[in-house]
């Protein structure tokens, strides 16, 4: 892959976009890469959680590359739009916990793909915005869906029909963000994090992602009846047995994934 790198720490993956020339923007290989890349991901058992971040001092990621988007037509407009959605559906349907490390400018698809993500962590350079409307487009990567699930209607209609680019604070102030870290600390802060969830019964994690999900898409009767299915589902694991049965013992519990 020539713009995606992936490791891994433990349990914990790292995907650095890395497109440094053009502020990691997302062109149509960027898309492709990082498709493959979280397919790899979805496979790989040892992986518990992952982070999403972007090369250098300056950018997350800076948006869908408008050189590229420019001359488009309506249809590859619309075909643009769904194939950075399908990328995007990827990182919220993943089985594992994605932490987004924004480590600058998240911008129009930038700033999609920290919301695709199931938590954000910022560093206080961090810049975000859906600047769309200042090119003569909307957001096409579902932040007109994602954005006002994550920070309200109000802000999110603020953020797009202005298109105002915002600091790291504001963003943590209305919730875009859950924490806002010094730069030079983000990567490690958001590593301690992805381990901490690593650390925790795998099944159940994952288990609770989808429940989470599911509820936020078909609303609380058939997200509660879901919870319930998965929450039974729980106690035909290992872990189940081994986190209660710890407590019990009052000791830590050690977790197989199974
Ligand atoms: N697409 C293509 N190239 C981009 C880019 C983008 N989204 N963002 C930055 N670049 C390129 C610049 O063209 C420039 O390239 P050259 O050196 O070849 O000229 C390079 O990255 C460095 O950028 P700047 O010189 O502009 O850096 P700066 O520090 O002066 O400004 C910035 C930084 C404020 C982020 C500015 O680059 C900028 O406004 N970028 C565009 C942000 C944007 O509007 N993103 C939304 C795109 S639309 C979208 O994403 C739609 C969607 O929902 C799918």
């Amino acid at each position: 892959m020539e713009f995606i790198k992936l490791e891994k720490e433990g349990g914990v993956g790292i995907l650095t976009i890395d497109r440094q020339p053009a502020l990691n923007a997302l062109n149509k290989q960027v898309l492709e890469e990082l498709s493959a890349a979280l397919d790899q991901v979805a496979q790989d058992k040892e992986v518990k959680a992952l982070i999403i971040t972007g090369a250098g001092e300056k950018a997350f990621v800076a948006g869908a590359d408008i050189g590229v988007m420019q001359p488009m037509s309506v249809a590859e407009g619309r075909d643009w739009a769904l194939l950075g959605q399908k990328v995007f559906m990827k990182i919220e349907e993943l089985p594992h916990p994605v932490i987004a490390a924004v480590n600058g400018f998240a911008l129009g698809g930038g700033c999609e793909l920290a919301l695709a993500c199931d938590i954000r962590i910022a560093s206080d350079r961090a810049k975000l915005g859906q600047p769309e409307v200042t090119l003569g487009i909307t957001p096409g990567y579902a932040g007109s869906q994602r954005l006002p699930r994550v920070v309200g209607p109000s802000w999110a209609k603020q953020m797009i029909f202005t298109g105002d680019i915002i600091d790291a604070a504001t963003a943590e102030k209305i919730g875009l963000v859950n924490t806002v870290v010094p730069a030079a600390d983000l990567m490690a802060r958001a590593k301690e994090l992805a381990a901490r969830i690593a650390s925790r019964a795998p099944v159940a994690v994952q288990l609770s992602k989808v429940a989470i999900n599911k509820g936020l898409a078909t609303g609380i009767h058939t997200g509660g009846a879901f919870e319930a299915e998965v929450f039974g589902e729980c106690f035909a694991t290992a872990d189940q047995k081994e986190g209660m049965k710890a407590f019990l013992e009052k000791r830590k519990p050690v977790f197989t994934g199974k």
